[in-house]
């Protein structure tokens, strides 16, 4: 998809303020920091509609972002940030899940990774959680620029591995840096949202 209008329809606190058009909706989940608010300005060619930042942790709302009037990307906050209270985290989860389990308009999770380093405890709860509830999920290991070529069957396996899978077909190389997989994660993102 070629890109000209997106725009933040609302940083959602609470379920009430999630937008009531009923687009079609590719929610971003991963550990914070891992790339999620890069993804979606690599995806629509922007460099900062989405907020990245290298403190991680920015993200603490549910960003609806609406794509050519057709869709929207759900930036939700990342798991794994240690400075956290408990309160915040439990906080955390019940948005998450109620965004999760109660979302009618969810079509897809793109799941995403950090190609560098083994799967976390968390990511891999976050994808059992998701096929748990029969989520389509998307897997995208992201960062590929930070691995040498001659090294990346040995990350996707490290992935694999830790995920549980029995092969890493499935996931998507991704790089917001070079922009490889930018244009088969459209592709497969297309087809959740016709
Ligand atoms: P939270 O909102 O805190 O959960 O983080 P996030 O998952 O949205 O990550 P974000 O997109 O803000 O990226 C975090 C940091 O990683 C930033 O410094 C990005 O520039 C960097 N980064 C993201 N994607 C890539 C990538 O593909 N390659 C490289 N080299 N750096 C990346
Ligand atoms: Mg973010």
């Amino acid at each position: 998809m070629d890109v000209h209008q997106a725009e933040i329809t609302i940083s959602a606190v609470s379920p009430s303020q999630y937008p009531s058009d009923h687009l079609p909706e590719i929610a971003l989940a991963g550990r914070s920091n891992v790339g999620k608010s890069s993804f979606v300005n690599t995806l629509i060619n922007r460099k900062s509609l989405a907020r990245t930042s290298s403190k991680p942790g920015k993200t603490r709302t549910i960003n609806f972002y609406k794509i050519e009037e057709t869709f929207y990307f759900v930036d939700v906050p990342g798991y794994g940030y240690a400075k956290v209270s408990k309160t915040e985290q439990a906080k955390w989860g019940e948005m998450m899940n109620t965004y999760f389990t109660k979302r009618e308009d969810l079509r897809l999770t793109v799941l995403l990774l950090d190609f560098r380093h083994p799967p976390s405890n968390e990511d891999k709860q976050m994808l059992d959680y998701l096929l748990y509830h029969e989520l389509p999920v998307l897997i995208v290991a992201t960062k590929s620029d930070k691995i040498k070529r001659s090294r990346h069957q040995k990350h996707l396996q490290q992935l694999a591995d830790g995920l549980g899978l029995s092969s890493f077909d499935d996931i998507l190389l991704f790089s917001s840096e070079t922009k490889e997989g930018k244009e088969e994660a459209w592709e497969l993102i297309e087809d959740f949202i016709k």
